[in-house]
């Protein structure tokens, strides 16, 4: 499997990538490229957060750019609240330049091929939306969408009825149920709000980590997160929807998932961002999303468990792990 990660790290973002990159070091997985969006933090800063953790993750090399700066049509939030002004919480990612060759990196990965192509959205929709007026024969391929947003009849965590993501770019998300190629997975808050971190969980990770220079940083930017989350109510843990976004994704949890036709209000300042999903044909429209409705969390933490033990290994140069690399990176 192969995969573009479009990302917004964002702290939930940075589960994801540290999970991502020990699929990438077992060669379970090709990371081909993470590209960011402007949403948590703008699309630079995204960057270089994304940058950092993946230098931390020892993945330095990875082809890295920011996207697109600003959603379609309304002004850039950002939602320093929640994810800190870095967008790590009260960690801060180094300052480096930043890339902007997004869409050539998108084209590059499409060109090799899209059966095992996988683009996993974490973020605004804006990049997708711009790509498909960009490169619309590439945008044409891409066979395996998966992106986390939306609230379908369920509470949003913006305003009442919208999810953040929807809820920044809603044309973006608009324009791509209006022209996927196939029907896109969304991962919606009535699912990823049960990706739930608790700081029990938090210090065996940290544990788990070992001499990982990732184990030093989880704590501060994460901190933040469970701060954030007890703040609106939630109690002192943290919901991790875009980890659970990937995994999905990747098919690696058990989850289960029913085909509709989704949509969503962009403009009216009440109901901006609001998703709503056709079951039953009334809009006689074609299906255009696998709405996910259930996914097995207890696995999906082992397998972030799992992860963080690739990464203590990893770092501390384990010779089983270096022959296993090796012997996928030969087959
Ligand atoms: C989504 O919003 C962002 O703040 C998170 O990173 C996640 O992608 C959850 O609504
Ligand atoms: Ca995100």
């Amino acid at each position: 499997m192969r995969v573009i990660y479009d990302c917004d790290p964002g702290i939930d973002d940075t589960y994801a990538l540290i999970y991502l990159a020990a699929l990438a070091h077992t060669q379970d997985i090709e990371l081909e490229c993470v590209t960011t969006s402007a949403g948590n933090v703008d699309a630079d800063q995204c960057a270089r957060n994304a940058a950092w953790i993946l230098s931390l993750c020892g993945l330095p090399t990875i082809p890295l750019a920011a996207g697109m700066q600003a959603p379609l049509e309304w002004e850039l939030t950002t939602t320093p609240d929640t994810h800190g002004d870095t967008g790590l919480g009260y960690a801060t990612a180094p300052t480096r330049h930043v890339e902007h060759d997004w869409a050539m990196l998108w084209c590059d990965a499409i060109d090799r091929g899209t059966d095992d192509l996988h683009l996993i959205i974490t973020g605004p929709m804006t990049n997708l939306a711009a790509f498909a007026h960009l490169h619309p024969q590439h945008y044409a391929k891409l066979q395996h969408i998966t992106v986390m947003g939306g609230a379908f009849l369920y509470p949003g965590n913006t305003t009442p009825t919208a999810e953040w993501n929807f809820w920044v770019d809603p044309h973006a998300a608009k324009h791509v149920f209006a022209t996927t190629p196939s029907p896109i997975t969304v991962c919606p808050l009535n699912v990823t709000e049960r990706m739930i971190l608790t700081p029990d969980h938090l210090e065996r990770i940290i544990d788990t980590l070992g001499t990982s220079p990732l184990a030093q940083h989880l704590e501060p930017i994460t901190r933040f997160y469970f701060e954030f989350h007890e703040d609106t109510g939630d109690g002192y843990q943290a919901q991790i929807h875009d980890l659970l976004t990937v995994m999905v994704a990747l098919k690696q949890v058990p989850s289960d998932s029913r085909l509709s036709t989704a949509d969503l209000e962009p403009n009216s300042p009440l109901t901006r961002g609001t998703s709503i999903a056709d079951d039953t044909g009334m809009w006689d429209r074609d299906p255009n999303a696998h709405i996910l409705t259930n996914a097995d969390i207890t696995t999906a933490w082992q397998l972030f468990d799992t992860a963080c033990s690739t990464h203590a290994r990893i770092h501390a140069g384990d010779p089983a792990l270096e022959r296993l690399r090796h012997m996928r990176a030969d087959d």
